[in-house]
């Protein structure tokens, strides 16, 4: 995309997180997030990922120092808030599309941050892959789970899905890759509303939160 493009397609989105105490210490973060008007899958921020990213921010503490990988990031709320938060993350996208990776660099430029950004396409084991480091948390907004857990055996996978069809079901593949999976009710993080973050997400868009890790590390 060039700067032409750039200047008339982009929309600057702000999402601010905050504590809820009314005290004059009160915690706030707020990340920009441009947004392509284009109607192309990780080109602007997905209910997903606000309600991923209010998940972060309530559990904030928990990824000070950790590493973590953001998959299918498109414009990163979620990854960008956790470093933000602490963490030594890294974002990818699919390594086929490089708007999207293009998408993971603006919106980390936009809040003045220095994140790596690497092209991880789903199922396919590559030199950028095998590269991470060992990895504490996986995020994923509005993705499908893929098994590269395998290299960071105790890593957890924070991921936010939208309900589609009654009929999908990820049970068959949670066998398949010895996965357990915890429902984590959008109650207990606050996320429970039609707006987060100050934005109109997520919506009346049903979104589940759930928590996916190995069920016996051991066991490979
Ligand atoms: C529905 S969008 C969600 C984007 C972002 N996580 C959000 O919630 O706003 C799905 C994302 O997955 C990425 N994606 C799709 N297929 C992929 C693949 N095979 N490997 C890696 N990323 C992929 C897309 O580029 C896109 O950014």
């Amino acid at each position: 995309m060039n700067e032409h493009e750039d200047s008339h397609n982009i929309a600057v989105k702000r999402f601010t997180f905050e504590e809820e105490c009314k005290d004059e210490l009160r915690t706030r973060i707020t990340i920009s997030v441009p947004e392509v008007l284009d109607p192309q899958y990780g080109m602007y921020v997905w209910p997903c990922a606000v309600v991923l990213a209010q998940y972060v921010w309530i559990h904030r503490a928990e990824l000070e120092g950790k590493t973590v990988l953001e998959i299918g990031a498109g414009v990163s709320l979620p990854g960008v808030l956790a470093t933000r938060c602490g963490a030594q993350v890294t974002l990818s996208d699919s390594a086929e599309l490089p708007h999207c990776l293009d998408n993971c660099r603006r919106t980390c430029q936009v809040n003045q941050l220095s994140v790596p950004v690497v092209g991880i396409t789903w199922g396919q084991v590559t030199s950028s892959l095998l590269a991470l480091p060992a990895l504490d948390f996986i995020l994923g907004s509005d993705v499908f789970y893929e098994p590269e857990v395998e290299r960071s055996p105790h890593a957890q996978f924070w991921t936010t899905y939208q309900e589609r069809s009654a009929d999908w079901s990820i049970e068959a593949l949670l066998h398949k890759w010895n996965l357990k999976c915890a429902d984590i009710p959008l109650e207990s993080f606050r996320a429970n509303t039609e707006h987060l973050a100050g934005s109109s997400l997520p919506g009346s868009h049903t979104v589940q939160m759930m928590i996916i890790s190995l069920k016996e590390p051991w066991k490979r």
